[in-house]
């Protein structure tokens, strides 16, 4: 079937045996706009057995030259952003100018893995013995950095091609060889990306891209024993893989419920400003979106309506047309964010607009005066919802932060730097901002998240790091 995309294996594009093809939905249309094969778990074998192949005549590939092609894949992806991009717009529905903006974002990911890469591994160290009690002079012990063999890489819808690169990169870099399970929304992106990889001429066989059902090859990649790393981005999926896994090195980054923290000194329209652009941008789709606000009741009232005139402000539309708010993922999506408005609605919290919803699109929404016994004051919408919960004072706001299951990042606004660093030491996330709203770029910052947020560290330099292992050679005096 010409309609189908094809999965990427063996340096070839395939068709998957199953005969068999699964459906992304336009999330604006709610139509069929792609199809992708339905790969068989014959099919995971015969990826996983290459890329182990592969990965040995790769490790020994000159680390500049292993560098140059990747210089080279991020040429062509910038080439090509443009079809990529329309690609996101179809089937994430994020604004055709983020659409591009994560193209080239990644791009510069890859460039800068590159260069990182060389700098990190062109170096070891040199230890000798009689630092430590007890030794005399006699061994020395040389240090480098070695890959870990194949690593499973799988990204989320949010950013099919920008969470894919900063897990491909790294990967290769370091002399890994790569298998990627793309997202289903995202999946047609990130083939495209793959062929950018493809066209810039990397070994048969090192860069496998599976496409298929979580239900009939999600465990059987993840449980898969030719996997010597997993890095997947993504929900509470990612808990039920770390409970499956083998024994290889896990990074995680899951869900967050970052935390807004609004001092009574605070500068309320850059507060506001960034709540605005922290919890409504990607329609809230981020897993570092501002997801509570917790503000001080002596400017509660001021800040509200700050925020509630920008969100009037916001545009709501087709990806298309660039507006701001777009439709959420999906309709299960929409429901489960629709779940979360209806049991704040029965709890009487303060609707600032009137909710609206058709389709997937669902209208941008503060409630105010949001309580700890709503549901909305702790999970994670993941859509264009944002609650406001008022507190009489900082320790209440980093109790309710910290209670969370989860601990991204998190950010606070006030004037006074003493008071932020303190608040920063408090909040248990991988990251505090101050006085912005959160982010994980740019890129190369250190990236985690504490509690069911994650496990490692990303970021270009500690994935880097993550995917290799130390070896040592001791030579032994006589
Ligand atoms: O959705 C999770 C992403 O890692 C967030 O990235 O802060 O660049 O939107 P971002």
């Amino acid at each position: 079937d010409g309609d189908v995309f094809k999965y990427y294996c063996e340096g070839e594009w395939k068709k998957s045996a199953s005969g068999k093809s699964v459906a992304i939905i336009n999330p604006t249309t709610r139509k069929t706009q792609y199809k992708v094969q339905a790969c068989t778990q014959e099919e995971v074998n015969k990826a996983m057995e290459i890329a182990k192949a592969a990965q040995k005549s790769w490790a020994k590939t000159p680390l500049w030259k292993r560098a140059e092609l990747l210089h080279k894949a991020a040429a062509i992806l910038k080439e090509h952003k443009a079809p990529i991009a329309e690609c996101l717009v179809k089937e994430i529905a994020k604004p055709a100018k983020d659409a591009v903006t994560e193209v080239v974002r990644s791009g510069d990911l890859i460039s800068y893995t590159a260069e990182e890469g060389v700098r990190i591994l062109g170096e070891g160290k040199f230890l000798v013995s009689d630092s430590f009690p007890g030794n005399e002079r006699t061994k020395y012990c040389l240090t480098s950095k070695i890959p870990l063999g194949v690593i499973l890489a799988i990204p989320p819808f949010n950013y099919p091609v920008n969470l894919a690169v900063s897990k491909i990169g790294p990967a290769l870099i370091t002399g890994n060889s790569l298998v990627l399970k793309p997202p289903t929304q995202g999946a047609v992106a990130a083939l495209h990306m793959v062929h950018c990889f493809h066209l810039a001429g990397f070994p048969k066989g090192l860069i496998s891209c599976i496409t298929g059902k979580g239900s009939e090859i999600g465990d059987f990649l993840t449980m898969h024993p030719g996997v010597n790393c997993i890095s997947f981005t993504g929900g509470d999926t990612g808990v039920a893989i770390s409970k499956k896994a083998g024994m290889v090195p896990l990074q995680m980054e899951l869900g967050g419920k970052d935390a807004c923290i609004v001092l009574e000194d605070a500068d309320l329209d850059l507060a506001a400003g960034n709540i605005v652009k922290g919890g409504f941008s990607y329609s809230g789709q981020r897993c570092t979106a501002v997801k509570v606000v917790l503000v001080m009741e002596s400017v509660a009232d001021t800040l509200v309506e700050k925020v509630k005139a920008k969100v009037a402000k916001l545009t709501v539309g087709p990806p298309e047309d660039n507006c701001d708010i777009t439709p959420v993922v999906s309709e299960s999506s929409a429901n489960f964010i629709e779940g979360l408005v209806m049991d704040a609605k029965q709890k009487d919290a303060t609707f600032c607009q009137p909710y609206k919803r058709e389709g997937n699109l669902i209208w941008p929404l503060l409630l105010d005066n949001v309580r700890p016994d709503m549901r909305i004051a702790w999970e994670e919408p993941f859509g264009p919802v944002l609650p406001v919960i008022r507190i009489n004072s900082v320790e209440e706001g980093i109790h309710h932060c910290n209670a969370s299951n989860f601990g991204l990042q998190g950010c606070v606004f006030t004037k006074d730097i003493n008071k932020a660093i303190l608040i920063s030491d408090a909040m248990e996330t991988g990251t505090v901002q101050i006085n912005s709203a959160p982010a994980r770029g740019p890129d190369h910052f250190p990236f985690q998240g504490l509690k069911d947020s994650g496990i490692g560290s990303q970021g270009i330099t500690n994935s880097i790091n993550m995917m290799t292992k130390v070896k040592t050679t001791v030579i032994n005096l006589p």
